[in-house]
C-alpha cells in the first residue's frame, strides 16, 4: 500500500511510519484507537468516533495532544493524502515513549498516528447466507477490570476469543460475560430480534458502545422494532427469529447459526435484510466530506 501515514504531526511514507520499541502502546497496550470508514469520500459518523476516542482517552487519563476539531481535520486529510474514496481509517493514540516500567507519568508525549487504506470487505456470501458462529470459552473482560467502553489497544481478550473461534472454523466468535450473559463478539456487537423486539446487551455488561450499534438502534423504529438493551443468555439467541452482528468493518452481517443451532429459518431474516438496506442508504447519504476543505 503506497500513500502517506500521519505520524505525530507529519505525513510520512509507510516505510518511515515507525514507533519506538519504548512506546507504551507496544510495551503494554497502553493507548486507545478507532476504526473508521469513509464511503465515496465521506467519513461516516466521524464525530461519534472522535467523541468515543476522547472518552476512551479520558478514562485512561491520556491527554490527546490535539483538539477534536484538529484531529478530525487530520482524519479527513488522511483520506485525501491517499486519494481514497472508500477507506478504512485506523486512528491510534498511544501513551508514548517511556521507560520499561508501567508508570504512565514517565511517558511525556503521546504518539498519534492515522493509517488510511482500502478496506478488505467480508465476502458477499457472509451477507447472503449469514455467518455460522460459536460461543468461545474465553469470557469478555469484566468491566470492573477493563471496561469494554474503553476502546483500548489492549485487545488480547478479543484475540484469544478469535483464536478459539477460528479453531472451531468460524470467522467470528460469541463472547459471554463472566456470569454467562451474552456480551458481544470479538470485533462486533450482537443483536437478536423476536416478536417485534430488537434486543442487544447493555454496554455495562462489558460490550463496546459500537457506532454501528447506535446507528442500528436508531434505524429500528422505522421498521416498527422496539429496542431493548437487556441482559440475556444464549437461549434468547437460539430462540430468536433473527440475529445479526454490527461493526464498522462488517457493517450489518446476518448470523444464521450459533453453536450448531440454526437461527430462525436458517437464512437472513426480513428485518436484518431491511436494516442492511437502510444502512447502505445511510452511509452514502451521511458523512463528512473528506474532500471539502
Ligand atoms: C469489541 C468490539 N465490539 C464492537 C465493535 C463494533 O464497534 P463499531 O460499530 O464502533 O465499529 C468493535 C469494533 O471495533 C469491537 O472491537
Amino acid at each position: 500500500m503506497a500513500g502517506k501515514i500521519f505520524l505525530n504531526g507529519k505525513w510520512v511514507d509507510r516505510a518511515d511510519a515507525v514507533i519506538s520499541v519504548f512506546d507504551h502502546g507496544l510495551l503494554y497496550g497502553d493507548g486507545v484507537f478507532e476504526g473508521i470508514r469513509s464511503y465515496g469520500g465521506r467519513i461516516f459518523r466521524l464525530a461519534g468516533h472522535i467523541e468515543r476516542l476522547y472518552d476512551s482517552a479520558r478514562a485512561i487519563r491520556l491527554t490527546i495532544p490535539y483538539d477534536p476539531a484538529a484531529l478530525s481535520g487530520h482524519v479527513k486529510a488522511s483520506v485525501r493524502e491517499n486519494a481514497l474514496k472508500d477507506a478504512y481509517i485506523r486512528l491510534v493514540v498511544t501513551r508514548g515513549v517511556g521507560d520499561l516500567g508501567l508508570d504512565p507519568d514517565k511517558c511525556p508525549t503521546p504518539s498519534v498516528f492515522i493509517i488510511a487504506g482500502t478496506i478488505a470487505l467480508y465476502p458477499r456470501e457472509y451477507y447472503e447466507k449469514g455467518l455460522d458462529i460459536v460461543t468461545v470459552p474465553t469470557r469478555r473482560n469484566v468491566p470492573e477490570a477493563l471496561n469494554g467502553r474503553i476502546k483500548s489497544l489492549n485487545y488480547l481478550n478479543n484475540i484469544l476469543a478469535k483464536i478459539e473461534g477460528k479453531l472451531a472454523g468460524c470467522v467470528e466468535a460469541l463472547m459471554l460475560t463472566d456470569s454467562g450473559f451474552v456480551c458481544e463478539c470479538t470485533g462486533d456487537n450482537i443483536f437478536g430480534i423476536r416478536h417485534g423486539r430488537l434486543f442487544t446487551p447493555p454496554t455495562y455488561l462489558g460490550a463496546l458502545k459500537g457506532i454501528t450499534r447506535d446507528v442500528v438502534m436508531g434505524l429500528a423504529g422505522s421498521r416498527g422494532l422496539k429496542v431493548e438493551e437487556v441482559p440475556f443468555t444464549r437461549h434468547e439467541l437460539f430462540t430468536a427469529e433473527e440475529v445479526f452482528l454490527t461493526g464498522t468493518a462488517a457493517e450489518i452481517v446476518p448470523v444464521t447459526k450459533i453453536d450448531g443451532r440454526p437461527i430462525g429459518s436458517g437464512a437472513p431474516g426480513v428485518h436484518t435484510r431491511g436494516l442492511m438496506a437502510e444502512f447502505e442508504k445511510l452511509v452514502h447519504r451521511e458523512g463528512e466530506d473528506a474532500y471539502a476543505v
